[in-house]
This record gives C-alpha cells, structure tokens and sequence, in this order.
C-alpha cells in the first residue's frame, strides 16, 4: 500500500478470526502457487488473471482487489522495473527471463488474505534477476522472524532493511505493509526501513501484511501514466515479496505459507 499519515488502534485478532484469515490466506497461496506454474513464455498477464479470478471464485471466495479505489484487475503482475501495481493486459507477453511479480489479495468470510511472490520466466534469468528475488524474499523471512509478542514493529523492519543492505540493493520507501484483518488495510504501516526498538509493540493476535520491495539500483519510484503502475525511476529490476503473518503466543503464524 502507498505510505500515508494515519493512526487508528490496532486490532487484536481472536483465534477464531485468525482460523478465518488462514482460510482466506490460504485461497491466496494455493492461487499464487498455480500461477508460478503458469508463468511460461507466451501467456499474457491478463491470462494469468483470468486463471487467478476462476480460481478465487471456484473457492468461494471474492478478488481483494479489483474495484479497491478502483483498480480494475484481481492480479497485480509488475514485470521487471515494474515493482508493485503492474495492471494485467492482453497486451502484455511474458518472455523467457522476464522478472515477474505477481500480488493478490482475496476476501472470504467477511476477511482478506493477502501475498505476492516474485519468479523468473523459464531458466534464462539474468544473475541479477535470480539474486534480487532471493533478497526479497530473504528479506521477508528475516523479517517474519521478529514477529514475536514483545518485539517491536521497529525490529521487523529494520530486519528487513539490514537484509536488503547486506545484498547491496534498494528498499523502496514509497509502499510499505500493512495490518490485515476485516479490512485490506489496517494500521499499523509496516515499513520495510527502519529502526530496532522502535514502534508499537507485537502483541498477540496482531495481523500484518509485511512485503519487502526491492531494487537492483536505486530505490526512488514513479508511476506510470495508468495511474497504478509503479516502476524504478533509473529502470533497473525489481522484486516483491509478501506473507501475511499473525502473531501468536509461539511465533510467528504465516498465514500465507502454502501447507
Ligand atoms: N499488496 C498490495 C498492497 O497491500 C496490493 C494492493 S493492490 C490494490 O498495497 F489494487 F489493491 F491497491
Ligand atoms: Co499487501
């Protein structure tokens, strides 16, 4: 989600509404999961969300995002500099080696999950490309591991920064996570920056929606004319990763992880 200024409480889930969450988190890792298979050169971005919205429907669920301030797609699928937002067309081809990143959000019974994975088409990636995703995602466990009550929000993100660092690459500051719960966006932001000891304590029964984004180059961001599409400015890769992820009283629960 675009970083903005507000502050409501943060809701504490009850059990049976993280059960609700993993139901619905799980649609969302079993859809994500038939799209990596589906990533070939040829298909277009607008098939894999025609594949995406069948499914999610097939499991009695309802696409998160589409019609969510009016984005008009239930994928967001951003290719290469593209990093977040990347609206589906049947214009769109993938080919071999191209850096994939595919989002998506679904509700069902009343609340939302919420992931995004990043893949290379075939097996002719560049090194880069194949690294940026193993930083992202590296970037996202390291952060998932300090999702512990008593820990700060602080110590995930700056879990996340430190890992994105190690690698060398940007962390984009434009877009950070987020609560989840009965709303795709809850408080509190969780940014992928920042400082160890700092923030809202995690409490039990917390829901955040954490999604490192990175940049093989610098980490500032434009978007496109399409009004969604967000791209690195000097147009180097990006990659994106994203688990939703309750806290409980032993660790982190990732909701998101395909079982
Ligand atoms: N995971 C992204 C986010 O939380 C997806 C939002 S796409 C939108 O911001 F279309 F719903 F905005
Ligand atoms: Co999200």
């Amino acid at each position: 989600m675009k970083k903005k200024k507000a502050s409501r409480r943060i809701s504490l889930k009850a059990s049976w509404e993280i059960e609700k969450l993993l139901v619905a988190n799980q649609i969302v890792a079993r859809t994500l999961e038939m799209l990596r298979e589906n990533l070939l050169p040829g298909v277009t971005t607008y098939d894999l969300d025609r594949l995406a919205e069948e499914y999610v429907i097939s499991c009695s669920a309802i696409p998160a995002f589409k019609g969510y301030r009016g984005y008009p797609a239930t994928l967001c699928v951003s290719i290469n500099e593209e990093i977040v937002h990347g609206i589906p067309s049947p214009d769109r081809v993938l080919e071999a080696g191209d850096l994939v990143s595919i989002d998506m959000g679904v509700i069902h019974d009343e609340y939302y999950g919420d992931a995004a994975i990043s893949q290379v088409v075939g097996e002719s990636g560049s090194p880069e490309a194949y690294r940026l995703i193993d930083c992202a995602k590296e970037a996202l466990f390291s952060g998932i591991e300090k999702v512990k009550k008593g820990k700060r929000l602080g110590d995930v993100s700056s879990a996340i920064q430190s890992k994105v660092e190690e690698y060398g690459y940007g962390v984009v500051k434009q877009f950070v996570g987020h609560g989840i719960g009965k709303n795709l966006h809850e408080p509190p932001e969780v940014p992928n920056y920042g400082k160890k000891g700092r923030g809202p304590k995690l409490k039990k029964g917390m829901v955040i929606a954490i999604e490192p984004m990175v940049t093989a180059g610098g980490a500032d961001v434009k978007v496109l004319a399409d009004g969604w599409t967000a791209v690195t400015k000097d147009g180097s890769l990006a990659a994106h990763y994203e688990h939703s992820v309750a806290v409980t009283d032993h660790g982190p629960l990732i909701l998101s992880l395909l079982r």
